[in-house]
Order: C-alpha cells, then sequence, then structure tokens
C-alpha cells in the first residue's frame, strides 16, 4: 500500500511517500522560515499562500524520486491538526481532492502522533511500549506509547513550549527567529557556570514543566550583563537549565512508567547538549534513547505518511470527511 502525506500544519511543508511493503520511498521538504524571519515569528496568511504555492510542486517531485505516478498512491494523510487553521485547510484541500480526483481513501492524523511515530522510521526502531519527549516549538509533552493509537500523557507544560523558550531567549540575546540552533551554537563558547539559572518543576513531583520563569530569568540578567561577551555565558547557562530539567523529567518518566525506552522527538531534539545529557542519563538507568533521523526531528511528510500508514495497517479508516482541527488533543 502506497501512501502520500502531507504535512502543512506550520512553516514547513512536507510530502512524502511511504511504502507499507518498502517503507519510505521519497520525501521533500520546503521551510518559510527565512521567508517568515523578518516578522520575527510565523505569520499565518502568509504561511497558508506558501503552502499553497509549494505543495503540488513537492508532490510532483517525491512521484519523480520513488519512480512512481499518481495512479500508484492507495491512500493519502493529511494533517488534520492541531496548527494554524488556514495552513492546515491547504494540506487538507489538496489531499482531498486528490483523493476525490485518484478514488482513494483520505485519512486525518495527528501532527503529535507524527512525531511520536518518527522514530519508527528506521532500520532499527524502537520497540513498544516506549516513553516518548516530544519538544517542539510548539509542544513539550512527556507520553506514554504502548502501541499505534494508544498514547497517555504523562506531562505537558504548564506554559511555554520548549522551542518556544529557546526561541523567546534568542530573541532576548538578539539572535533572531527561530533562534534554538544559533542559541546552541553561541552557547558553546560560553561557561555555562557563570551563571545560576532556575531549574523550573525540577522538584514539582509531577511530569509537567514550565519555562517562563525562566525567560524572565534570562530578561533581568541580560538587562544586568548587557555586553555582548555576556551573551555566550547567558545562553550556555540558559542551554544547561533546559537540558537539566528536561532529562530530569524523561529519567522520572522512565521510572514511573517501569520503561527503559525513550523516544526524544520534535525540533529541539537536535540539540546537541539535550542530546548528550538524555543519552547520559538513560544509560545509567541500562536503558536507551531513541531519536529520529535529524530530516525527522523537525516537521516534515514522511511522519504524516507513515503515521497514516500504521494507522491503515492497523485496521483505521479514512473518516471521508473534510476537516481541520487547529486545536486537537491527542
Ligand atoms: O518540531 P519543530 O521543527 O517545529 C514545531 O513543530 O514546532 O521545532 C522547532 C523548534 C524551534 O523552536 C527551534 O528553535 C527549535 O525547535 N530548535 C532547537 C534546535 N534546533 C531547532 N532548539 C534547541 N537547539 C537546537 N539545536
Ligand atoms: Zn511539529
Amino acid at each position: 500500500m502506497l501512501i502520500l502525506g502531507i504535512e502543512s500544519s506550520c512553516d514547513e511543508t512536507g510530502i512524502a511517500l511511504y511504502d507499507t511493503g518498502r517503507g519510505l520511498l521519497a520525501h521533500a521538504l520546503h521551510s518559510q522560515v527565512a521567508m517568515h524571519a523578518e516578522y520575527g515569528g510565523v505569520v499565518p496568511e502568509l504561511a497558508s499562500r506558501d503552502h499553497i504555492r509549494r505543495a503540488l510542486p513537492l508532490t510532483r517531485q517525491v512521484l519523480a524520486q520513488a519512480g512512481c505516478t499518481l495512479a500508484d498512491i492507495d491512500a493519502i494523510a493529511y494533517t488534520e491538526g492541531p496548527g494554524l487553521a488556514g495552513a492546515l485547510l491547504v494540506g487538507a484541500g489538496i489531499a482531498h481532492a486528490l483523493g476525490v480526483a485518484l478514488g482513494v481513501p483520505v485519512l486525518g492524523v495527528h501532527h503529535l502522533e507524527g512525531h511520536l511515530l518518527s522514530a519508527l522510521i528506521s532500520d532499527t526502531p524502537p520497540q513498544f511500549p516506549f516513553v516518548a519527549l516530544l519538544v517542539s516549538g510548539g509542544h513539550t509533552q512527556l507520553m506514554q506509547v504502548d502501541s499505534v493509537g494508544r498514547y497517555t500523557t504523562l506531562g505537558d507544560t504548564l506554559d511555554d513550549a520548549a522551542g518556544e523558550a529557546f526561541d523567546k531567549t534568542a530573541q532576548l540575546l538578539g539572535l533572531g527567529y527561530p533562534g534554538g540552533a544559533a542559541l546552541s551554537t553561541l552557547a558553546q563558547t560560553g561557561d555555562p557556570q557563570r551563571f545560576k539559572l532556575p531549574r523550573p518543576m525540577l522538584h514539582s513531583g509531577d511530569l509537567n514543566f514550565s519555562f517562563s520563569g525562566l525567560k524572565t530569568a534570562v530578561l533581568t540578567l541580560t538587562q544586568k550583563h548587557p555586553g555582548p561577551a555576556d551573551r555566550a555565558d547567558i545562553a550556555a547557562a540558559f542551554q544547561l537549565a533546559m537540558a537539566e530539567v528536561l532529562t530530569a523529567k524523561s529519567l522520572a518518566a522512565l521510572k514511573q512508567t517501569r520503561s527503559r525506552r525513550l523516544v526524544v522527538a520534535g525540533g529541539v531534539g537536535a540539540n546537541r547538549q539535550l542530546r548528550e545529557a538524555l543519552n547520559a542519563g538513560v544509560s545509567k538507568l541500562g536503558g536507551a534513547v531513541f531519536f529520529p533521523r535529524l530530516e525527522f526531528c523537525t516537521d516534515n511528510g514522511a511522519m504524516i505518511a507513515f503515521a497514516g500508514a500504521m494507522r491503515l495497517v492497523h485496521g483505521g479508516r479514512a473518516a471521508g470527511v473534510f476537516t481541520v482541527r487547529p486545536r486537537w488533543d491527542l
């Protein structure tokens, strides 16, 4: 069964072809990051217009890469939500139009389910059950994943998402948007011990997160130490605090669920210091950490095609109705 996946929930147009027998055949991505950078954040209307421009050329591209034609497609999976309403509507519109034209089922997929399962697009996938740490620009969640479709939320952020905290801190340090990766590069040249930042919720006794206090602490620091030489030290202190909190809560989640497998998904999962801290902590527990391929950490079409394929393989049905869900709990 060949599934076309379409992701358009935010600022990335992702298209992919996943074959249930042969695996991932092709995927292509267009990131709008450069387009939104001058506005300091994603402009929803511009995002929608760009998805419209990109989706069909990318679809042609993946078909050519895979050596397939539209007639080979057996089903279409698109991101139904959560995300920006207009952006989601582009993917939903194209998916349903193609579905009608080709006479194939169309399936709405939860964006976070795509992230949760993205580490399974691998030759050495983690076995179920596992704990997933989902750290993106919009979400920070710890989830228990028992099998396809069986997900339990263990912890969530009470305010900012981890990526949002990185981006807002990066902005305070004058690093532009989205600044997570730039902050990480700057932190490499800094002394993480010079400034002591709080570790929010570290001892809260639950698996929830809160990052807005950390951001406020950084703001105060940047006002007290505005020199360009201080910025690297602030970035390093911030990154260390984030890595420590995310690692401590992930380890607590593994202990609570008696699991030894941690899957990390979402853009912040690309952070080197976080990866090292998680690897060190989890291996001390005798467990293993699984990261999706770097290109599948951030938003992409492959995870949507894959999640759609898993749904169909496990008896899921296409709803056949045209819907998007900008707000949608998993
Ligand atoms: O998963 P993602 O591509 O998009 C969402 O669905 O939100 O995550 C993007 C987020 C941004 O906040 C970005 O700053 C952050 O991931 N990010 C990083 C790094 N690379 C991307 N944060 C910290 N360190 C990085 N190396
Ligand atoms: Zn995402």
